[in-house]
């Protein structure tokens, strides 16, 4: 394909002014040794070229332009379909510094592994410098990265996920700072070799060096393995940069909600993977909410700063979704469907008999016939999944139909509350509220869920997931939770409210295993009720772990939903609470080093209580 790339060059193109990148970028490919240098400038016309290009590898198939424009299918390696989070590693100075919930390993051993296995790792490829900025370009909360990739499906990838292009030079200038992060599928090819599809390595490491700020990832061409400004830079580098600086890199959708009054509030949530995330944050609210109105400025990450009037100001420092298909339908997020009308790139959905795309959920029927992820024949009854249960869109943010008028906006929106919300079939009421910061901390800190098929490993056991930052929090958890502890005790000073702080569970079941809260725009009622509370306007009732809605404080119009369901998913049990909190009490016996000794005086507080 590299002949293809008529504009690929080895001399460094005009508007890269930056001598440091310029240097960094020749001694990574000293050392990785590609044939060539792809400088990526962001435009419509390169993206155009490389995935013509990817079509003729083999690596994309181009939809049908009748059906879905503009359009393309990836089906990855079978072994590469997640987010490795046993290759993931936090190599900062000291064991304690990344923390128990951490791989690590001393940065100058990883650093020696990654000179063996970088070494001569893209002969036969092309090296792509993708400039991105994380969040809008020169606003106050955004930061550079600069990507050096091997794969042509990550640069195409950053381009709709991140404001990718030459103007990141101009914001970098000669001098800027910005996070290096070096990505190779490892899979070099010997002269006359024929490429693969979905070239990748068994081998896979996700490096991050916390202290120099640098991200290097080996082996996987998949999603947050690969796409380094996402979980890699967003979340782990961002998180220990936010410590440092003052501010919150958070695993979060951002969501604006205006009332029929036109009083607009908004909303940040956090929600392990494979959660609904993107359709709370594309949420439609139900027939009798009419004149409710649900915006959206992020679907998965948050960078949040204070701002000088003692609020806490929010963007999304990505421009596009990488959300999961399976599931997504014109019932359950048509405002999802509706982005994905076009100018797509599909990975491991399966492929339809007129080109188009599928998946389960789609649709009620499946099509009597289709070609599966792993490009073999299928048919309703031969027993496999059509669509890998991961299987993902990018598309650009811009094309969602409720896109939020400030999603852009450098200065970001004032959030008003901090939803926290983990899959547990049992125990987790339906919606609480914490009593102050300090409980709201501890919530979100012993939050669990049951596992997804967004990460590699066993699914549906229920894991502790801090802040839904288990797995992309770069430094120790429990500093992580002073962190939280300190920004409230920081704000409290100001004259400001302190942003509300909730724990929702959608996913009580019943004792046939079958979820009880119809869920999706249903949200929309407890999202209501929360804002009633931040504005001072619902009851609740008191209990336990905090205050939640009584059957009469939530609106019923236009659903049936009687007490007895209500009470099903927010009854609490407590024998189960007794067995919760021991959970919570292993999860601070792991965190041991450096716990809050708030959290510790407040589990006491609320197993008093319960135990009352
Ligand atoms: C994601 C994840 O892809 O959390 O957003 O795994
Ligand atoms: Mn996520």
């Amino acid at each position: 394909m590299n002949a293809v790339l008529s504009n690929t060059s080895q001399s460094i193109p005009s508007f890269v002014k930056h001598p440091a990148l310029i240097a960094w970028v020749q001694e990574v490919a000293a050392l990785t040794q590609p044939d060539q240098i792809f400088w990526c400038d962001g435009t419509q016309e390169e993206y155009d070229l490389l995935c013509a290009a990817m079509v003729k590898s083999g690596t994309l198939r181009r939809l049908n332009d009748a059906k879905r424009p503009n359009s393309y299918l990836a089906w990855s390696d079978p072994s590469d379909v997640a987010r490795v989070e046993d290759r993931t590693y936090i190599c900062s100075e000291t064991p304690e510094l990344a923390g128990p919930t951490n791989n690590w390993i001393a940065p100058a051993e990883m650093r020696g592994t990654l000179n063996g296995l970088f070494t001569g790792c893209m002969k036969g490829r092309t090296l792509y410098v993708v400039p991105f900025s994380m969040g809008p370009l020169g606003s106050p909360i955004a930061h550079i990265g600069v990507e050096l990739s091997d794969s042509p499906y990550v640069a195409v990838n950053m381009r709709l996920m991140t404001r990718m292009g030459k103007a990141v030079y101009d914001v970098l200038g000669t001098d800027g700072e910005y996070v290096p992060c070096v990505h190779t599928v490892g899979k070099p090819l010997a002269a006359g070799e024929k490429d693969v599809s979905w070239p990748c390595n068994p081998t896979k490491y996700i490096v991050h060096f916390p202290e120099t700020r640098e991200i290097w990832s080996y082996g996987s061409g998949y999603g947050g393995n690969a796409l380094l400004g996402k979980k890699c830079f967003a979340l782990r580098i961002a998180s220990t940069m936010g410590r440092d600086q003052g501010w919150l890199a958070e695993h979060m959708l951002i969501l604006g909600v205006t009332s029929p009054e036109g009083k607009k509030h908004h909303i940040a949530a956090a929600f392990p993977s494979a959660c609904g995330k993107t359709n709370f944050a594309m949420l439609i609210p139900p027939k009798s909410f009419a004149g409710w109105k649900v915006t959206t400025i992020g679907d998965d990450i948050a960078w949040i700063k204070p701002g000088a009037d003692g609020r806490l100001y929010a963007i999304n420092p990505e421009a596009g979704y990488f959300g999961v298909a399976p599931g997504t339908n014109d019932k359950t997020n048509s405002n999802c469907m509706a982005s994905l009308k076009e100018n797509v790139l599909f990975t491991n959905v399966a492929l339809t008999d007129d080109g188009d795309v599928w998946w389960e959920g789609m649709t009620k029927e499946a099509p009597a016939h289709l070609i599966d992820w792993t490009g073999q024949d299928w048919t309703p009854d031969c027993g496999r999944k059509a669509a890998h249960p991961n299987a993902r869109f990018t598309v650009a943010a811009a094309q969602n139909p409720v896109i939020d008028e400030n999603w852009d906006n450098p200065e970001g929106v004032a959030i008003d509350a901090f939803i926290f919300g983990g899959r547990r079939s049992t125990t987790v009421p339906l919606v609480t509220q914490a009593r102050d910061w300090v409980e709201g901390v501890y919530m979100a800190a012993t939050m669990g869920s049951e596992t997804t098929a967004a990460a590699a490993g066993q699914q549906g056991i229920v894991r502790r997931d801090p802040f839904a930052m288990l797995p992309f929090c770069g430094y120790n958890m429990s500093d992580y939770f002073n962190h939280w502890l300190e920004l409230g005790k920081k704000l409290s000073a100001s004259s400001a409210k302190l942003p509300g702080i909730f724990c929702v569970n959608w996913f009580r079941t019943d004792e046939n295993g079958k979820f009880v809260w119809p869920g999706f725009g249903e949200n929309m009622r407890v999202l209501k009720w929360m804002l009633e509370r931040i504005e001072g306007k619902a009851s609740g009732v008191d209990h336990v772990f905090g205050t939640s809605p009584s059957y009469a404080d939530l609106s019923w119009d236009g659903l049936e939903f009687t007490q007895a369901q209500f009470d099903m998913i927010t009854s609490i049990d407590k024998s189960a609470w007794i067995t919760e909190f021991g959970l919570h009490e292993e999860l601070f016996q792991k965190l041991s080093h450096h716990l809050p000794v708030q959290l510790k005086e407040t589990k006491a507080k609320l197993e008093g209580r319960l135990a009352a």
